[in-house]
């Protein structure tokens, strides 16, 4: 059955999507002048075809380029008002939009400049648009603890636009555990939190079991490989952990030989699955909408499958009750 239409007109969520990862190359090109910034291609066509990548560390090398383009303050807000206005024509009521201020404070950018454009975005986008959306502060993993506890005390004078922290960027070597102190700081000060758990990762397995028991997340990014693991599926499903999973980049779990899909597997396991975009930009511009029609399609998902993947993703945000029951 052809659910396009279907998946078009549902309202939507959206808990994964990196906002540095929404960067069009257009976007890329028009800020680049604007800010005197030399980039390595000539062409929109060029840069597209130089997104070309086949593992996480290759996708990075490729997603960093792009930051250099973004200096100020108004460069944060028409990248997140851009996002927004996407969203919003793809019927999402509400987004977590992560972000990653090391990218930018490493850059001597002050972390409030990223702040205030992004959230004045925001503003703007509730009022004109009618998407709500808050912040997840993403700490990037292959920097030590210390940077990112610099970063969590940075962000406290902010506390208030920032309902959660996460953890991205190269895994390899990089375990959660390594941020124990940190997101258990970053727990007392109120903040929820989630992590990245790419999908055949070196000790994904191991990962996943930190970021559950020693960590004790709310949410895990990805996180595809618990499915080769009864116990931990357990653990998950025990405690409502919620899994933001990006059809189009990690959308399958080759597993004996077979190819299992991560979305239906984990629908099947009762586990509480959402449907993300992860970085549109640099995945051919598949935004949630499409996301969802891809996930659909590879799943063979029902509309009452995708009704528990909207409901899930309601679940799963980090919002108040009252407004919870206004998207229910
Ligand atoms: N940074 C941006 N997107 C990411 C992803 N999917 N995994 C890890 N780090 C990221
Ligand atoms: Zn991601």
């Amino acid at each position: 059955e052809d659910l396009t239409a279907f998946i078009q007109a549902m309202p939507k969520t959206e808990l994964h999507v990196h906002i540095e990862g929404t960067l069009e190359p257009e976007m890329k090109f028009q800020l680049a002048k604007r800010n005197g910034v030399a980039l390595p291609y000539n062409t929109v066509a060029d840069m597209r075809a130089s997104y070309n990548f086949h593992d996480l560390q290759s996708f990075l090398k490729i997603f960093y380029e792009g930051k250099s383009v973004l200096l100020k303050e108004q460069d944060f807000y028409d990248l997140t008002y851009a996002y927004l206005t996407k969203a919003a024509y793809q019927n999402v009521l509400y987004s977590e939009i992560f972000f990653d201020p090391q990218m930018h404070t490493d850059r001597g950018i002050p972390f409030e400049t990223v702040i205030m454009g992004l959230t004045r975005a925001q503003a703007d986008a509730r009022r004109q648009l009618h998407i709500d959306s808050q912040l997840v502060m993403c700490f990037e993993r292959e920097l030590s603890a210390d940077s990112a506890m610099r970063t969590l005390e940075m962000a406290l004078p902010y506390r208030q636009h920032i309902v959660g922290v996460g953890l991205d960027s190269d895994e390899k070597n990089n375990p959660p555990d390594k941020f124990r102190t940190v997101f258990a700081r970053a727990r007392q000060a109120g903040f929820h939190l989630t992590m990245h758990c790419d999908l055949d990762q070196l000790e994904t397995h191991e990962h996943i079991r930190q970021a559950l028991e020693d960590l004790h997340t709310d949410r895990i990014d990805h996180g595809g490989n618990i499915l080769e693991r009864a116990d931990l599926v357990a653990v998950a499903r025990r405690r409502g952990v919620a899994f933001t999973v990006c059809p189009v980049a990690c959308g399958w779990l080759r597993q004996n030989g077979e190819n299992i899909n991560i979305v239906r597997g984990m629908l099947d396991q009762g586990l509480k699955v959402t449907v993300s975009s992860d970085d549109p930009a640099y995945m051919k511009g598949n935004y949630v909408g499409q996301s969802l029609i891809v996930a659909q399609g590879d799943a063979a998902l029902s509309r009452q499958d995708l009704l528990t993947i909207t409901r899930n993703g309601i679940d799963a945000a980090w919002i108040s009750a009252a407004q919870r029951k206004d998207y229910l």
